[in-house]
């Protein structure tokens, strides 16, 4: 059989129906370690992607009618049909964006466990009634009752290193708030999106209440985020494309979870073995290609000797290698992202920077780096590399680190390493950033904990009861009663 005739080429779902495009045109996925092709997805003409938010904008009419049980019901089936698909679905994750096979099924796993609390948690999205007694000039009469309805129309943009688990985390939110949704994954990652959309058709999808969309965003990227139908965008990926859509958006609310440099300031009195385990699985995890991972370690300088063999020894157990091996760190996403990494790490070297581990590549796999005495005029300093290393910025006060941490444009979590949770809880109030973990690692999950970046991080709330109520918007009416 020829070469090209054996790849799978994956439909898009659109209004109930698994179709081709008429481009006749497809788009092949490239393995991370070049082992092969997973496979192929349409590239979309503007024409369907019309249809498919034309179709999501009838479908949302009755399901916005639907009571939160009925909603319900069909969470929960998908969830139940994702776990049925769990081994293939993480086959297809591992092969298409490199993640390590136990990882991918975890992500499954912590997807189907996402679905049913958005479920639940959907149940409880009641309103409220607000008196109006507090003023003193005539409202005494009046009462408010505020409801939360759906938006319409949500276009959901998923990024490539969770192509399951931040698809799901737009769209179950998204329906169980009674919204239709336009998924569009991004292009590395889609297949996986596409499975995981077949799960949610097996569970009895509505008719175009999700209709899928695949393409280049450098095609029908712009077409989509600016077609008059969509009534919010949730989008996970670059700080840089999250801008730009929030530009194009214009008055289109738009929820953005961008990049992150999130530091681990680590104080003298520190347990230092707890930080260095922290650090390195924050770091290292899928390769740095989260943008939650730790990605800057600010350490006061008396302690930084004996943080850094902490740190060293404990990458000594990251296992490096294939998906396949369930290793650590595999190969990054792409050549671009890994000579990208590269680049920050040659810069960081010649202008001083001392390699502690690591520092070595093939393909478009790099071994775990640590670099030490990383200075502020490195572009590794600053820069996010959504890849497997981690610079040490030595600090002489606390101050210090928290104006370093500051000095960032991202905001997303920081972690903080202290015995002293007095002085951990003022540190965290001086940071900005969205969270700050004291004692532990830099990360999004439990999934229902609110989940938020500032500055080039993000805008808008997340998290399971934040999305649900961040993709509803609030309907006031007022009883007027007479005051006889
Ligand atoms: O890459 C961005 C993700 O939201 C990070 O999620 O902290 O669960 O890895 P995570």
């Amino acid at each position: 059989m020829n070469k090209v005739e054996s790849i799978k080429a994956y439909p898009f779902l659109l209004n109930g129906e698994w179709k081709s495009s008429t481009s006749e045109r497809t788009i092949e996925m490239q393995s991370p370690s070049g082992a092969g092709i997973p496979g192929k997805v349409q590239a979309m003409t503007e024409s369907e992607v019309n249809t498919a938010l034309t179709g999501a904008k009838d479908a949302q009419k009755e399901w916005g009618r639907k009571s939160f049980d009925e909603r319900a019901r069909l969470l929960y089936s998908w969830a139940d049909q994702l776990l049925l698909m769990k081994d293939e679905i993480a086959e297809t994750i591992m092969k298409e964006v490199g993640k390590g096979l136990a990882s991918a099924e975890k992500e499954v796993i912590r997807t189907a466990d996402f679905i049913k609390y958005t479920a639940e948690e959907g149940k409880r999205l009641h309103g409220e009634l607000i008196n109006g007694g507090s003023f003193n000039s005539g409202s005494a009469n009046k009462f408010a009752l505020v409801n939360r309805n759906p938006v319409g129309v949500v276009l959901a943009i998923s990024p490539f290193n969770y192509p399951v688990n931040l698809a799901a985390a737009k769209i179950a939110p998204a329906l169980i708030a009674g919204n239709a949704v336009v998924f569009k994954p991004a292009t590395q990652g889609a297949i996986s999106g596409t499975r995981m959309i077949e799960a949610l058709d097996k569970a009895g999808l509505p008719s175009g209440l999700v209709n899928l969309v695949t393409g280049k965003g450098s095609e029908i990227g712009d077409y989509l985020i600016t077609h008059p139908l969509v009534d919010l965008i949730n989008f996970t990926g670059g700080s840089d494309t999250g801008k730009s859509i929030s530009e194009k958006a214009s008055m289109v609310p738009v929820i953005l979870e961008l990049g992150g440099k999130d530091p681990a300031i680590v104080l003298e009195d520190a347990d230092l073995d707890k930080a260095a385990s922290d650090i390195v699985s924050g770091g290292f995890s899928y390769s740095g290609q989260r943008c939650t991972a730790i990605k800057r370690v600010l350490v006061i300088d008396n302690k930084a000797d004996k943080l850094v063999e902490n740190i060293k020894e404990k990458m000594e157990s990251l296992k490096v290698g294939a998906p396949e091996d369930n290793a650590d760190v595999t190969p990054l996403i792409n050549r671009k992202a890994t000579d990208f990494v590269t680049g920050l790490i040659e810069d960081a070297i010649e202008k001083g920077a001392r390699v502690v581990s690591g520092n070595h590549r093939e393909g478009n796999l790099i071994y775990p780096t640590l670099l030490d005495c990383v200075t502020k005029n490195m572009a590794i300093a600053w820069e996010e590399p959504f890849g497997p290393v981690i610079p040490v910025i030595r600090v002489e006060s606390v101050d210090e680190a928290i104006d370093i941490a500051n000095e960032s444009q991202y905001g997303l979590q920081a972690s903080i390493f202290t015995k002293n949770m007095e002085q951990a809880i003022r540190i965290g109030n001086e940071l900005e950033v969205g969270s700050v973990q004291i004692n532990g690692k830099t990360e999004r999950g439990p999934d229902h904990f609110p989940f938020l970046g500032v500055k080039s991080s993000g805008v808008g709330v997340q998290g399971i009861r934040k999305s649900i109520e961040s993709m509803t918007r609030e309907k006031v009416t007022v009883l007027n009663m007479s005051q006889g």
